[in-house]
């Protein structure tokens, strides 16, 4: 059994077992319906347990397919419907409840504690579907998009990110470092990725190239990155942390610096950070980037379960 908490902490050889599999799977399924199984269904019988204490339509959805393909089922709690927290119900009582009667639990959180903690008291594995400090099912799923349209490894890429020093640029950035590839990030300054994830960057001698121009950011990107300037229970001045932005808006003046066949993803939901002109061009693969999300996600569960081929 294991857990999927942080890409930092999975070794690279782990992570690029799950993409090798992940390719095989979405290879072996190109013509059934999204509910039909597949050929074999490793997880038959196995119950998925989601929980989200914050707003989500792609994980959620994601998840319920991957766990279904995959011969297994889920059930999607409510926290507001649980006895934890309002209630005084322990996280070690809920987790107890959890692993006698799921076989997987899938959580996304607004504390990254929470995770710890429910790890510390499940006997079944734990799965971040995003908290304030990561999003990893997420990038480990956009380096396999990455991969899947270039038809090529993605240390041969030059990554952008533009926006927010946020949870998904973390787990970017934690990318970055297992599967080598050279990153740069455009943001303005006051927004820059904090002292422990610098740190993190130098411990791990990555060379992650930080802008407050976003045309130097974007200078021979093959791929740009990028994701809501204000994330879900952002306590900012809204106004104020969007008006220092401006500037590092995805227009078309921006991606003239990019290479010509640059890819543009973004995690969604999207905010006014990119054009609508960028946004649906052929640049764009944001929905096959959020489909991919299904057959990456099954490799993670398969990976959690000790059955990955
Ligand atoms: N990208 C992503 O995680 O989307 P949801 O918040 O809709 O799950
Ligand atoms: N950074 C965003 C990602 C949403 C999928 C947030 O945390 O709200």
């Amino acid at each position: 059994m294991k857990h999927f908490i942080n890409l930092k902490d999975i070794p690279a050889k782990d992570l690029r077992k799950i993409l090798v599999d992940a390719k095989k799977r979405k290879n072996a399924r190109k013509s059934l319906n999204n509910l039909d199984q597949d050929k074999s269904t490793p997880l038959k019988g196995k119950l998925l347990i989601q929980m989200f204490e914050k707003s989500s339509l792609r994980t959620r959805l994601s998840f319920y397919l991957a766990i279904k393909q995959l011969g297994g089922s889920t059930l999607t709690l409510r926290p507001d419907e649980l006895h934890l927290s309002k209630g005084g119900e322990s996280i070690e009582d809920t987790a107890k409840i959890l692993s006698n009667f799921g076989n997987a639990f899938m959580l996304r959180t607004d504390k990254d504690e929470k995770l710890e903690e429910f790890k510390k008291h499940l006997t079944i594995p734990i799965i971040n579907g995003l908290s304030p400090s990561s999003h990893p099912t997420q990038i480990l799923s956009d380096v396999f998009t990455v991969e899947e349209i270039k038809k090529k490894p993605i240390s041969k890429l030059n990554i952008t990110w533009i926006g927010d020093s946020n949870n998904v640029l973390n787990s970017l950035i934690a990318a970055s470092v297992k599967f080598s590839f050279r990153l740069k990030v455009g943001c303005p300054k006051k927004y820059q990725p904090n002292k422990s994830i610098t740190s993190y960057i130098k411990k791990n001698k990555n060379k992650i190239l930080i802008y407050n121009d976003p045309k130097k950011a974007v200078e021979g990107a093959d791929v740009i990155f990028s994701d809501k300037v204000i994330s879900m229970n952002d306590k900012v001045d809204k106004k104020k942390k969007l008006k220092n932005f401006r500037n590092f808006r995805i227009n078309q003046k921006l991606i003239n610096f990019a290479k010509k066949d640059f890819l543009f993803l973004h995690c969604l939901p999207r905010g006014k950070e990119v054009d609508e002109k960028v946004f649906s061009s052929k640049h764009s693969k944001v929905w096959q980037q959020a489909l991919n999300r299904v057959h990456v996600q099954k490799s993670i569960l398969l990976y959690c379960f000790g059955k990955l081929r």
